[in-house]
């Protein structure tokens, strides 16, 4: 991977917790409106991803881009997965946990991803096979084990409740068997901060590519395991994942996967 992508990368994420800044504590002038069912998107949101696509046209007009708020445009070779602004609901609520993520892939693989924290000016990065760094810092994650001696964090569901039962389970069995949850409210920050070792885990539900992007890439240069919740690679695909410090993973794939419904109605863990 060329230097240039993540220079630009870092460039569109700074841009990006610039316009954040700017108007974080005063959304009262704000338009703020509602997706879907408590899914909120505000002004801001899209500046900052307008911003975010300008900046990666200006060098690469021919890439790719899914950015949360407009959408797919097409182009070659390689696709940018930017949320402008991860934690909206956090942010509306002047509660100061939010991040920007920009990921880069390349044929189906990630290549290089940025989560950037404007609040606690900390950039989580990584780029694939030369690890991973908070500012200028290499990471890892924990060497925490077992279960009922690690710090999780999890994402609790809000939009669709159909897979609200399942989760309380998972809740309970977890919370039960570990030091205890937290929920931040910017998955993107959840897995940067499994990467660098402030949490052993995360879990959660139906997130989207630009929730996970940046965040599994930097998770595994760190040394974490990413999987879905049968400890299959599927994350991507299906928007479950859980992830952890990897000496873990196979306690926790052992209650999730007896818990959630899998679209093959398989209830093992299959992490090998
Ligand atoms: C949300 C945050 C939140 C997670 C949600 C996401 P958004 O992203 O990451 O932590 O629980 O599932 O949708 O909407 O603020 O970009
Ligand atoms: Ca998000
Ligand atoms: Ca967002």
């Amino acid at each position: 991977m060329k230097k240039k992508f993540l220079s630009v990368a870092f460039k569109a994420a700074r841009l990006a917790g610039k316009v954040l800044m700017a108007s974080y504590g005063r959304l009262q002038n704000f338009q703020i409106s509602m997706k879907a069912k408590n899914d909120f998107v505000t002004e801001i949101d899209k500046k900052s991803e307008k911003l975010i696509i300008s900046t990666i046209k200006n060098y690469f007009p021919d890439h790719a881009i899914q950015g949360e708020e407009s959408g797919v445009s097409h182009g070659k070779d390689i696709l940018w997965i930017i949320d402008p602004l991860d934690g909206t609901s956090n942010y509306i609520h002047n509660i100061p946990i939010f991040s920007v993520s920009i990921g880069i892939m390349k044929n189906n693989i990630m290549k290089a991803g940025v989560i950037y924290d404007p609040i606690h000016q900390e950039t989580f990065w990584a780029e694939k096979g030369k690890g991973a760094y908070l500012n200028k810092k290499k990471i890892r994650v924990t060497k925490v084990r077992p279960l009922s001696e690690a710090l999780m964090a999890t994402g609790i569901p809000f939009k669709a409740r159909n897979r609200f039962d399942e989760y309380m389970e998972s809740f309970h069995k977890i919370s039960l068997g570990s030091v205890g949850i937290r929920r931040g409210g910017s998955a993107a920050l959840d897995l940067a901060y499994v990467a660098c070792g402030r949490f052993d885990g995360f879990w959660e539900l139906d997130l989207s590519p630009w929730d996970i992007a940046a965040g599994s890439l930097i998770m595994e240069e760190a040394g974490s395991i990413v999987t879905d919740m049968w400890g299959k690679k599927d994350h991507f695909k299906n928007g479950d994942i859980l992830a952890s410090n990897g000496l873990i993973h196979q306690e926790l794939c052992q209650i999730t996967s007896k818990i959630f419904t899998s679209s093959t109605k398989d209830k093992r863990c299959l992490l090998n």
